[in-house]
């Protein structure tokens, strides 16, 4: 039987929740990852070191007991965020980073930022400190076109800021279009971006595949074939600046089987998975441990995991649901087979 055995990955861009929801779900990111950026976008949102040290004991405590998982964390800014935070945080062991969302991009983004161009001083300060920024690559003008947010970000604020912040760290968050993978390819800057399993095997075809389908939604939203190929070209092309990011987003299945659903897609069952799959089908799956557990850890200046996994090609089926707290969750590939499985975690 094919199997394949790599260093075990970190996912650097998932979302976890909180309470009851952490606790459904932590422990399918910790049987396949050895550690995770934790996305800071609870309601209230994570603003200070404080509150996410206190946020990270809260996931520790979620875990089986025995886990290693380790949860890396980051600070949501906005138009508040005061400057002594960004020293708290590149003094800190456990904080990593600060998550940018325009005001009104996605779940829980009403504290975002109004005007990025106001934060500037805040930025001046975390290039100054090594202190990267996480972006949520996307405008929210009502006049720009869903499926064109990304590419007017690029051009209206990240190539701005980029041009005044020549040594900014800064990840450019869940990617979907060749402008991005353009932008990140040929940048002189100290930039990288992750890519999420779901905007490397699917377009927005599966959006209205013979109906809407609210668990194919996502934000940034699923984009034409043209851009897939892209984004995957990037990812299995074995350049360190493309690294793993689920947005594995968790939300209970009537928050997205609604007249307004919500944006997320829960991939944290079989994530690594679908990455083999998508790496395996363009040739590439000797790639695929850079991308997954070496670059990532790279870029922010961590060790490479010591544990290997293994994967093995053997259909599987994805369960049409899990529990989520009181009700419950379906995640991507609901019912539908996985070709990788994840055999075992070898200490
Ligand atoms: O689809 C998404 N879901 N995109 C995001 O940016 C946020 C996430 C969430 O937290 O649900
Ligand atoms: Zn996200």
């Amino acid at each position: 039987m094919e199997t394949l055995t790599i260093i075990q990955p970190d996912d650097l861009h998932l979302h976890l929740r909180d309470g009851a929801a952490l606790s459904s779900v932590v422990a399918a990111t910790a049987s396949q990852f050895a550690r995770a950026m934790v996305m800071p976008n609870l309601n209230p949102p994570v603003t200070t070191v404080e509150q996410a040290l206190a946020y990270r004991n809260r996931i520790l405590d979620s875990l089986p007991s025995g886990s290693r998982f380790e949860p890396l964390m980051t600070l949501y800014l906005t138009d508040n965020t005061r400057a002594d935070e960004i020293a708290a945080v590149a003094d800190s062991e456990h904080v990593y980073a600060f998550k940018y969302y325009p005001a009104g991009a996605t779940t829980n983004s009403d504290r975002g930022v109004m005007d990025l161009t106001k934060a500037y001083p805040l930025i001046e300060r975390m290039e100054k400190l090594g202190v990267p920024l996480l972006v949520h690559g996307e405008v929210t003008d009502v006049d720009v076109d869903t499926f064109d947010r990304e590419q007017v970000f690029i051009d209206r604020l990240l190539a701005p800021l980029l041009r005044r912040f020549t040594t900014l760290k800064l990840v450019f968050e869940h990617i979907t279009t060749a402008q991005a993978v353009q932008f990140v390819t040929e940048s002189t800057g100290n930039i990288a971006a992750t890519i999420t399993p779901q905007h490397l095997l699917y377009n927005r075809n599966s959006l209205f595949n013979r109906g809407l389908r609210p668990h194919a939604y996502c934000l940034p939203v699923l984009k034409r074939e043209t851009h897939r190929q892209a984004v995957v070209r990037a990812a299995t092309s074995n350049n360190p600046r493309f690294f793993l990011g689920t947005d594995s987003a968790p939300h209970a299945r009537l928050a997205k089987e609604n007249s307004c659903g919500c944006a997320g897609i829960y991939s944290a069952p079989c994530a690594i998975e679908l990455y083999a799959e998508v790496f395996e089908a363009a040739g590439k799956l000797d790639h695929l441990e850079g991308f997954a557990s070496r670059f990532g850890a790279q870029f922010y200046g961590l060790p490479v995991n010591k544990v290997f996994i293994t994967l093995v090609k053997q259909d599987w089926q994805v369960p049409e649901s899990f529990p989520f707290a009181d009700t419950e969750i379906v995640p991507i590939r609901a019912g539908e087979t996985c070709h990788w499985k994840l055999l075992t975690n070898e200490k």
